[in-house]
């Protein structure tokens, strides 16, 4: 009963006109979605920005779309993100509030959109890439604007927030660089068994995947994954992507894609092998419309399909696997 799940793109870097966004724009992308996967995500609609694009304001218009089309499709769906030190809205970042006021703030937001999804959305990332990249993993003070203001405290609160909004839910954390026994994935390990001690609402631990046949490839990916599982925590492969340099029609060498392909399997069968893993989401559909070529430039080919909804060779792959 795994879900496979992918992204109804929307919002970022969309905006581009020669890659509008496909959700609300292109019946194809959806009906492609619907058709080959069982899961869904928003890309962007759930962000700080779109959601409360000015103090005190909701807007779920974009949001509202992606649920509609998951419950007529009989989607599941992964909520994405409650708190994260990106995509923020100016009024928040550049704000002059006291504590309690964020606080405040912060609550009522995290309180407004999980209770208007209570029964749908069944996976939240509640804390998103809370820890940095160097080499302590050290926690993200400065970036984040909640850990910041409030200190790493409030992460309770928000974890506690969620919970009583909907009781059902799975609560997650998720980041990415924490495919396999690392710093980084070792605080995660460490805040989330301190937490479970306290009893914090705690459910799960999301591992986004995003690699590059530039770098290398942890070998530990499976025991990372195994270590939350035997915690009796949920563990999800949330935003999988790989990509390689790409040549003039924006394809990896075939070394690479043959590479590629390999890891996808790796991360799957890791996911089928650990018992609480029951969810998969790659993030993206069409390389166009990936954030990969965006955000990595001379960097693509990352996603499941060729421009023509074609299958490539790695999802042949992946079907093999499961
Ligand atoms: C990305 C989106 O795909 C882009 O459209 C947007 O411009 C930036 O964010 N980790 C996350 C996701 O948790 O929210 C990010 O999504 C990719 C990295």
């Amino acid at each position: 009963d795994l879900r496979i799940g992918n992204i109804a793109a929307g919002g970022g870097h969309h905006s581009d006109a020669d890659y509008p966004d496909p959700f609300p724009s292109d019946p194809e992308y959806r009906d492609h979605v619907a058709q080959e996967y069982s899961s869904v995500t928003h890309e962007n609609y759930l962000k700080w920005e779109f959601v409360q694009p000015e103090q005190g304001v909701y807007d779920f218009e974009q949001a509202d779309a992606v649920v509609a089309f998951a419950e007529v499709n009989g989607m599941d769906l992964r909520g994405h993100a409650l708190s994260w030190h990106s995509q923020n809205p100016d009024w928040l970042e550049e704000g002059d509030f006291s504590e309690a006021e964020l606080r405040e703030i912060l609550e009522d937001h995290v309180r407004t959109v999980v209770s208007r999804y209570a029964g749908c959305i069944d996976q939240w990332d509640v804390a998103n890439e809370i820890f940095q990249d160097d080499e302590a993993a050290s926690i993200r003070d400065s970036e984040n604007i909640w850990i910041r203001e409030l200190g790493p405290e409030i992460l309770d609160d928000i974890f506690t927030w969620a919970h009583e909004e909907d009781p059902d839910a799975l609560l997650f954390y998720n980041d990415y660089n924490v495919d396999g026994l690392n710093a980084k994935a070792d605080r995660y390990y460490d805040l989330i068994s301190e937490q479970l001690e306290r009893g914090v609402p705690v459910h799960g631990f999301g591992a986004q995947t995003h690699l590059s046949m530039q770098y290398g490839f942890d070998d530990s990916y499976q025991e990372n994954l195994q270590r939350f599982d035997d915690l009796g925590i949920h563990t999800a492969v949330t935003e999988i992507d790989v990509r390689g340099e790409v040549d003039e029609n924006d394809m990896m060498s075939p070394e690479d894609r043959a590479g590629a392909a390999e890891r996808y399997a790796t991360v799957l069968q890791a996911c089928l092998d650990v018992s609480l893993c029951n969810s998969f989401t790659i993030w993206g559909t069409l390389d166009a419309q990936s954030w990969v070529p965006n955000t990595f430039p001379g960097e693509g080919d990352a996603t499941l399909h060729e421009g023509d909804y074609e299958r490539k060779p790695t999802y042949c792959i992946l079907q093999r696997t499961l």
